[in-house]
């Protein structure tokens, strides 16, 4: 018996998606899944998703038009990313996937469904002549919660579908074929990992949403059945393997996309990441819900971001406003983290909103609590930005979200080839994880049988010219 890479997770997965394995790389924000991150996936028959989140409606058009010419007739996929902070610009997005016809969204960070989303999977939807309902969009909604995972399998809230047939959306045949479809066909249970990440285990989360889907699945008996996915710590063949054992469909990687070749970010970034351990991680204030305590995993080592930024989320609770921040601390902070006075940081924050979002500094100038949330948050944003164009002034502030999932994978990778970052291909590393878990699962099998040694043994990554043959593979990872 030959376990295969191509085998592993749900088949109908691959066919729905026109996929040759069950692997997704997940959105990174800013571009770090970059064009030629999502291409390099789309080449070795894997799936990508272009990091969306935090880039303005012309840089996402134009990766789209980049993404059509380079792998056209290859599947590829888009971050839908819910903005409670800008609600407009979520609508902009999905009207804009409508227009170009983006077929596939990864959709995240909902806690709950907005119209913008249930916009984008309804459209277009209708009942073929034999009868099915086709929905010519797909999401596949990332959670790390129960009861957001109930939101994306249900069928979309009443409410957003009367809305949408009032606004002329959807016709009201359609708006009665939405009864019969989930939000979501496919689930990724996101357990720990980078950036935002509610820390839970993957060994818990995974079996938990699998058990939601057959519940669910025979409460609306879908004429296409619910499927779950597995992110968060995936980065060796001996997680890639559990989760396909715990029932995954696929399995979707994250923070060791970002230290592969192909990534938005820069030199110096994938240095740090590809020297980091699985400890050197943590939690820190995140950029976008600062105000509500909300926190990102971040790399500690090699940078001193988390505790900068911890230190103004602090500032932040215990003061009004900047002006009741004492005279010291604020010097402090002026010298440290602004390397500028906070007065100057308002200018150059208040000119940034005036173009983006001019009602923020409406509010700010009325409630000075919401001006010293802007400031502050200057930094948390400047700190990404500074990581991807590699700062040099700046390294000891970059914000680089990354889970344990980056350490484990540099242990397992440590003496071989893809140790140095510069050696590392998204799609060979991808194929070397499931050629790992493949052989791992084979070993274990046999070994459980009484056919081969207990051991320990964990596959070694395969140079490509190598794995090509031992997996009669005709892809092309570029
Ligand atoms: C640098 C970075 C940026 C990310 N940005 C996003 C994002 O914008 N949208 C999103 O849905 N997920 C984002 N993620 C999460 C990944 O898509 C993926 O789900 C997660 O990293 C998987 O867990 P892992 O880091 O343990 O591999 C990001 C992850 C990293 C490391």
């Amino acid at each position: 018996m030959t376990i295969r890479p191509q085998d592993l997770g749900d088949p109908s997965f691959r066919s729905d998606l026109g996929l040759e394995y069950n692997y997704l790389a997940g959105a990174m924000a800013n571009g770090i899944a970059s064009v030629e991150l999502v291409a390099a996936m789309a080449r070795t028959g894997m799936l990508g998703f272009f990091g969306a989140a935090g880039l303005s409606l012309s840089r996402v058009e134009d990766a789209i038009q980049r993404l059509k010419s380079e792998v056209p007739n290859k599947p590829f996929g888009f971050n839908l990313i819910h903005s409670p902070n800008e609600p407009r610009h979520e609508m902009a997005i999905a009207e804009l996937f409508l227009r170009e016809e983006i077929r596939l969204v990864e959709a995240s960070a909902y806690l709950d469904l907005t119209l913008p989303l249930i916009l984008y999977r309804l459209h277009g939807i209708y009942r073929d002549a034999k009868g099915n309902v086709v929905t010519p969009n797909r999401v596949i909604g990332k959670v790390s919660r129960i009861e957001v995972a109930t939101k994306f399998f249900s069928p979309a809230p009443e409410r957003f579908v009367n809305e949408l047939v009032q606004l002329g959306k959807l016709t009201p045949e359609q708006g009665k074929l939405a009864a019969l479809v989930p939000v979501a066909q496919d689930v990724t249970a996101e357990a720990d990992s980078g950036g935002h990440t509610d820390n839970r285990p993957a060994i818990t989360l995974v079996p938990t949403i699998i058990a939601l889907r057959d519940r669910l699945q025979a409460q609306y008996n879908y004429s296409q059945p619910l499927r779950v996915g597995a992110a968060g710590g995936i980065s060796t063949p001996a997680s890639v393997a559990a989760a396909f054992i715990m029932g995954a469909a696929y399995v979707v990687s994250g923070s060791i996309n970002q230290s592969c070749v192909e990534s938005g970010s820069c030199p110096t970034v994938r240095k740090m990441l590809a020297e980091s351990g699985q400890a050197d991680v943590a939690m820190a204030p995140a950029a976008d819900m600062f105000e509500m305590g909300v926190k990102v995993q971040v790399l500690k080592r090699g940078t001193m971001f988390p505790m900068r930024a911890q230190k103004l989320y602090e500032t932040y609770r215990e003061y009004a406003s900047i002006e009741l921040i004492p005279a010291p601390e604020k010097a402090q902070l002026e010298k440290t983290i602004f390397r500028s006075s906070l007065e100057e940081i308002w200018e150059q924050t208040k000119e940034f909103f005036i173009k983006r979002d001019p009602e923020q500094v409406t509010r700010a100038e009325k409630d000075p609590k919401h001006k010293m949330a802007l400031v502050f948050r200057w930094y948390l944003g400047q700190s990404s930005r500074w990581a991807n164009s590699g700062e040099p002034t700046r390294v000891v502030d970059y914000q680089i979200w990354c889970g344990p999932a980056m350490g484990a994978f540099n242990e397992w990778v440590k003496g071989s080839f893809l140790e140095k970052p510069e050696n590392r291909k998204a799609g060979i590393v991808a194929l070397n994880l499931l050629h790992g878990a493949t052989q791992l699962m084979q070993f274990r099998i046999s070994s459980l049988l009484g056919l081969a040694k207990q051991g320990n043994s964990s596959p070694l990554p395969v140079e490509f010219e190598k794995l090509k043959e031992q997996l009669g593979y005709a892809g092309v990872p570029a």
